[in-house]
């Protein structure tokens, strides 16, 4: 009789348990959700490796604005770093049309996403030159040419078609 009253004791800590998880988990997208929108995250619905393009991009429109003044350095350096950043968490997801390519190809179509993104990190070490040396007018040519350019061929290649 002991055992059995103890048992049931368990059983119905173990479903209030249960019932107190319920209310936590029908929230918890929802929390989620509040979050993101709580870290200005815009992009919740995005791949993994969109929401680092869309923080990288944020990073290079200011310092593009940032460039057209002098005395901006500290603000310039904290872009490049925040680029730099997204670029280390892009370079190991894979591309957005990954599935688009046969099969047989996608370790070439990997290998040339890899390439692309440690070609975007050396430019961005030199734009980081380019700042500390001083020397702003350097550094909106990169972005200008270089940069942008390797963007816009990067996303042709890797974007999926819908995109
Ligand atoms: C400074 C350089 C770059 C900037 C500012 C940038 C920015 C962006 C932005 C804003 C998007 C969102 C879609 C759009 O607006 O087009 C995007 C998507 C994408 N970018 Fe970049 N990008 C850069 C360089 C690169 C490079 C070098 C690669 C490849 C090695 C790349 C691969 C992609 C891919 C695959 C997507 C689609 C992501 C997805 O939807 O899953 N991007 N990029």
């Amino acid at each position: 009789m002991k055992h059995a009253l103890s048992a049931r004791r368990v059983l119905s800590v173990a479903g209030l348990a249960a019932l107190a998880l319920v209310p936590a988990l029908a929230l918890a997208p929802r929390a989620r959700a509040q979050e993101g929108h709580e870290q200005g995250e815009e992009h919740e619905q995005e791949t993994p490796l969109h929401q680092e393009m869309e923080g990288m991009k944020d990073a290079l429109k200011d310092l593009a604005n940032q460039l057209r003044a002098p005395g901006n350095e500290e603000q310039e350096l904290q872009d490049l770093l925040v680029m730099e950043r997204h670029v280390l968490a892009a370079k190991v997801l894979e591309p957005a049309n990954m599935d688009d390519v046969p099969a047989d190809q996608r370790p070439a179509h990997l290998t040339d996403f890899r390439r692309d993104m440690a070609k975007l990190l050396g430019l961005l070490s030199q734009l980081e030159l380019a700042v500390l040396d001083g020397h702003p007018d350097d550094a909106k040519n990169l972005i200008a040419g270089p940069l942008l350019d390797l963007r816009d061929k990067a996303h042709d290649k890797f974007q999926k078609e819908e995109d």
